[in-house]
């Protein structure tokens, strides 16, 4: 068995889910199984592993519908009283096989349930995998507001198989690549040739094994130094706060943003702001470059420029009333910059400049 990155004692693999997963479970010794999926993970996805799960303990598999809306307390409650119906005990492992959403509220759920039993993630988006499947962060949209309930508890494993890449939607995928390159950026490595191949790919697809194994372990090492985000692990906010903004300033219009378009628009904006307070994010010509190949982005209007900056003022990343945005001067080195309106409407005009 690949040994895997480890956090704290959680490790997460990197390769075929058919061969890792029946290998890990016998290693264990749990009493039976809880599987949470959505419907398009439940109907793409979960052959690959129902075998192995099948085999190893009785499995209570729940379905719930797809999408952000249903990341709530209503859908939780759902949650745990199918688990209570299925009779989980404290020896039942829980297994969140889907995006973002199913990885976040899955581990919440499992943390919460009879003050916590074991869950592991199987990410089913390339933004799961690299990004929200690691680290430990769980948690539910609450009043509106996104992720404001939820607990830092590090998952049993994670499983990283990029076979279930191949039904993603083209846009969900190119959601993912954003995180990719914002790791690559912070690393370093923006330059090297797992990240061409990444945005040059074509049907064929590239080495996804490769990118995945390079982007992981920039957070797996991020996290291990920083589990509680006191300072490395804010790196990993760059581009999230203007990106933010943007994600939820587009969210109820007719053109709705996925989170790597809206941090794509966050990247440029907020390199260019740190490049005006003299602080060069390494090859940032080059991100721009990749970002504005990939995505098909929208030029941002004069109004919207005031909506932003209301919503970054809510931003919970800020520190006494400061906009605040981290951004890599070196590699895995962070420069934390206090920003004002005219820096955003500077960097805006920037970033229209390229559309
Ligand atoms: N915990 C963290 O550290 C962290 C980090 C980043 C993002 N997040 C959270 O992640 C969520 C977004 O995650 P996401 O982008 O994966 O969204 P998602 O979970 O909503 O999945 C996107 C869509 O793709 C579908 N899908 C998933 N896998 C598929 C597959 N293999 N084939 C076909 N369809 C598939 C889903 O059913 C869904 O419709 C947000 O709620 C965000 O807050 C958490
Ligand atoms: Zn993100």
């Amino acid at each position: 068995m690949s040994a895997g990155i480890y956090i704290d004692n959680s490790p997460v693999f990197t390769g075929h889910i058919s061969e890792l997963l029946p290998v890990w479970l016998r290693s264990k010794d749990f009493s039976s199984i809880f599987v949470l999926s959505d419907n398009n993970t439940n109907r793409l996805c979960y052959s690959y592993l129902q075998k192995s799960l099948e085999e190893y303990a009785p499995v209570h598999a729940f379905v719930i519908e797809p999408g952000e809306h249903r990341k709530n307390l209503e859908t939780c409650s759902l949650i745990w009283s199918e688990m209570k119906n299925a009779g989980l005990d404290r020896k039942s492992l829980i297994v969140n096989l889907g995006g973002g959403v199913i990885g976040d509220m899955g581990g919440f759920c499992a943390a919460a349930w009879k003050r916590g039993v074991e869950f592991i993630q199987i990410p089913t988006t390339l933004l799961a995998m690299t990004d929200a499947a690691i680290g430990g962060k769980t948690g539910i949209d609450f009043d509106g507001i996104k992720n404001t309930i939820g607990v830092i508890k590090q998952p049993a494993a994670v499983f990283i198989d990029p076979v279930f890449l191949k039904t993603l939607p083209d846009r969900e995928l190119r959601s993912g690549m954003a995180e990719v390159l914002k790791h690559a950026a912070i690393s370093g490595e923006l330059s090297s040739g797992w990240v061409d191949a990444l945005v040059q790919f074509e049907s064929s697809g590239p080495d996804w094994i490769e990118i995945l194994t390079r982007s992981v372990s920039v957070k797996t090492d991020i996290v291990r130094e920083d589990p509680d985000e006191k300072g490395i692990r804010m790196l990993l906010n760059m581009g999230h706060t203007i990106g933010h903004a943007i994600e939820s300033t587009f969210l109820n219009t007719s053109q709705p943003l996925t989170h790597g378009e809206a941090i794509a628009v966050g990247m440029i904006c907020e390199s260019h702001i740190a490049q005006s307070h003299n602080i060069a994010v390494p090859d940032m010509d080059l991100l721009s470059r990749y970002l504005l190949k990939i995505y098909d982005l929208p030029r941002i209007t004069d109004g919207t420029t005031e909506k932003l900056w209301a919503l970054m003022l809510q931003d919970k990343k800020n520190a006494s009333g400061n906009v605040r945005i981290t951004l890599p001067d070196a590699p895995r080195s962070m420069q934390i910059l206090n920003i004002s309106r005219s820096d955003l409407d500077d960097s805006i005009a920037y970033y229209n400049s390229l559309i």
